[in-house]
């Protein structure tokens, strides 16, 4: 049984505070659990309780860790930890809103999370482990970033996340070497053109470029440069986010200056899929151009993934209303969209119903906490998307993959792609 609830301030991969959560049981045993933060945040997704005001830029979490003292510890003392459905009900209830706004997103979504390592904690086993409860589970087949773009890198190209799926891997290890050969082979690209600037906030290299599709052809570039064949031994995966430069059915790509309609931004996608190795692509449209997404779906889900994050929220009510439409063929799934463990579950037992593909993620604002890691292992879910490979946040997670290799998992590869055959 839960005997108590502390919420401390903790700082993010972005210097900002967030909540961090601790839970101790009767038996002793101690779970935690740290609420990340996104940058490009869907319209429909749980919201963050924030300060406001001139300190730490408005982002102090007192409200928040004071809601957390006052409400959240004295109503889950005494609950079974076991129980992470009754534990999540009552989090919901005692919040009250249909967004998380009065308690915050990032007090409930840090608490669920600490309740299920505690619960982890106390029956002696790995997060993953206990996720499974005895079923046969795989490693997830990593998207991972080699160029940031979009709101993480100050706009400067459109597209937010250039990344790179290692389909030609055997194992999860095996897929981060190779992954590792290309990030420095484009590091080694951008050096030689006198363009290496750092990194941006998941870590990707700096987009300097000058149009969205020189990002591309570098990144194909960097494949070959790391001796690896694109489209056989790494694909890409490429998150548009276009809920950040489109409304209302208008798209203005900043980079090349011009602007779009839907089906302008759509002939502009299927030209990239007909000319780049992509398997995998994201929020192609704005999360309020369901049209868009329908047609685009229409016109390419056969050939590729498409992903909802924006759009889907990690909403079970959403993913069952996308698929019914023909929007997206697969779902992001990030635990402080939904609010809590068991609306993020909801939400992956509604796209597996539905014959989606599912991606555990984590968000732009980090920390060392490598939950997801746990999330998409025990859970099965085919795919896990984390940021790039450099900056301690992300690699905290590709660390603890290992980890969870160790134990002798089998890795899901290429076969992540697939998708499942609709259940319902
Ligand atoms: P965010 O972006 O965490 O900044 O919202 C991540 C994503 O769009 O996948
Ligand atoms: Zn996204």
């Amino acid at each position: 049984r839960i005997k108590d609830v502390r919420g401390r301030q903790v700082w993010d991969s972005r210097g900002w505070p967030t909540v961090e959560v601790e839970v101790t049981l009767d038996t002793g045993a101690v779970g935690r659990g740290i609420a990340p933060a996104g940058a490009s945040r869907g319209a429909h997704e749980a919201v963050e309780l924030r300060d406001g005001g001139a300190l730490l830029g408005g982002k102090g979490v007192r409200t928040a860790l004071a809601g957390i003292e006052r409400d959240i510890a004295p109503a889950l003392v005494g609950l079974p930890v076991s129980d992470q459905a009754r534990i999540d009900r009552t989090l919901i209830d005692l919040d009250g809103t249909p967004n998380r706004s009065r308690l915050g997103g990032n007090a409930v979504v840090a608490t669920s999370m600490a309740a299920l390592n505690a619960a982890a904690a106390d029956a002696g086993l790995p997060l993953w482990r206990h996720l499974a409860e005895g079923r046969p589970v795989r490693l997830p087949l990593p998207q991972i970033q080699i160029f940031g773009g979009g709101a993480h890198a100050g706009r400067r190209i459109d597209i937010q996340d250039l990344m790179v799926i290692a389909t030609g891997a055997g194992s999860f290890g095996q897929a981060l070497e190779m992954t590792a050969e290309v990030y420095h082979s484009a590091g080694r690209i951008m050096a030689g053109r006198g363009l290496l600037q750092g990194v941006a906030d998941e870590g990707g290299w700096w987009p300097a470029f000058d149009t969205n599709e020189e990002a591309l052809d570098t990144l194909v570039r960097a494949i070959e440069g790391a001796g690896l064949v694109p489209g056989e031994d790494v694909c890409i995966a490429l998150d548009i986010a276009a809920s950040e430069f489109g409304r209302n059915g208008r798209y203005r790509l900043g980079l090349e200056g011009v602007e779009y309609d839907s089906d302008g931004l759509c002939a502009v996608l299927l030209d990239w899929l007909d000319r780049y190795p992509i398997v995998s692509i994201e929020d192609p449209l704005a999360e309020d151009d369901e049209a868009g997404l329908v047609a685009f779906t229409r016109a390419a889900g056969t050939r590729v993934q498409i992903v909802g994050d924006d759009y889907l929220v990690t909403d079970a009510r959403r993913v069952e209303a996308a698929a019914a439409k023909g929007a997206c063929n697969a779902v992001l799934l990030k635990p402080n969209q939904a609010g809590t463990i068991t609306e993020t579950q909801d939400a992956l037992a509604a796209a597996k119903a539905a014959g989606f593909n599912t991606i555990v993620s984590a968000r732009s604002g980090e920390t060392e906490d490598a939950i997801i890691v746990h999330l998409s292992t025990g859970w099965n879910a085919g795919q896990l998307k984390v940021g790039s490979f450099a900056r301690s946040e992300r690699m905290a997670k590709w660390n603890e993959a290992i980890r969870v290799e160790s134990a002798g998992l089998p890795f899901f590869g290429r076969s992540a792609l697939q998708r499942p055959t609709r259940s319902t």
